[in-house]
């Protein structure tokens, strides 16, 4: 009798994990795809690149009638999108945030930029100056939001609408930004104001 025949050949994990955790990987890709497909369907403006990481049981995705485009190696665990945002790569919208909300006026987050939670980036806001109407009469107005690249917007941001952060600006926690903020500045406060340059 051959010899090799009875003899339990070790198995050789070394070789098969790898595959493995690629097929996995494949597998999980596949079916985020799927259900962007399926988000899609109902927000046809939404469009993700490559590698998007998505908590689909928590964030509420609305084009109608905008468009909501992230780059690569996007995530998005939860909140409400709506409305025109152009995204880039690397960004990282992290637990409830509320982004969006015109079709008239764009949020645009540059690449690598992070996004702590309760971030309110909404590019309209109420009109409310006469006394003559009721603050429900009067409509709202708004201006597009840029937030450049390699930013960090701190917990409980909001931001208002027409301002733009410069690139590589940090925004502490619970700030309110009313006013442009430059490149490279540590903001904090509410209304927010430079208390400091990155070095
Ligand atoms: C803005 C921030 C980055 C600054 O951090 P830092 O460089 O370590 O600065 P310091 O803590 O030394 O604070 C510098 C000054 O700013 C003040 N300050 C810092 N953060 C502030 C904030 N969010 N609001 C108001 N004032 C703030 C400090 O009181 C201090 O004032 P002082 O000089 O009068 O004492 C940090 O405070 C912050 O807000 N980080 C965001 C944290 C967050 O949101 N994490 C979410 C996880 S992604």
């Amino acid at each position: 009798m051959n010899e090799q025949t009875n003899t339990i050949q070790p198995i050789d994990r070394g070789a098969q994990s790898p595959r493995r955790g690629l097929l996995l990987r494949a597998l999980i890709r596949a079916y985020v795809r799927v259900r962007i497909w399926m988000i899609q369907l109902r927000a046809p403006g939404l469009r993700f690149g490559c590698r998007p990481r998505v908590d689909f049981s928590r964030v509420r995705f609305n084009t109608w009638p905008g468009e909501i485009i992230f780059g690569n190696d996007c995530g998005v665990y939860d909140g409400q999108i709506e409305g025109v945002l152009h995204v880039g790569d690397n960004v990282n919208l992290i637990s409830p945030c509320r982004i969006g909300g015109s079709s008239l006026y764009k949020v645009t987050i540059g690449s690598g930029t992070w996004v702590a939670p309760n971030a309110y980036i909404v590019p309209t806001t109420h009109a409310y100056k006469r006394r003559d109407l009721t603050i429900s009469q009067q409509g709202t107005k708004g201006g597009d939001i840029i937030i450049g690249e390699d930013c960090w917007i701190g917990i409980n941001v909001v931001i208002s609408p027409g301002v733009t952060i410069g690139k590589g600006a940090v925004i502490g926690a619970n700030s309110v930004v009313t006013k442009d903020i430059p490149e490279y500045a540590i903001a904090v406060g509410a209304p927010a104001k430079v208390i400091g340059c990155r070095e």
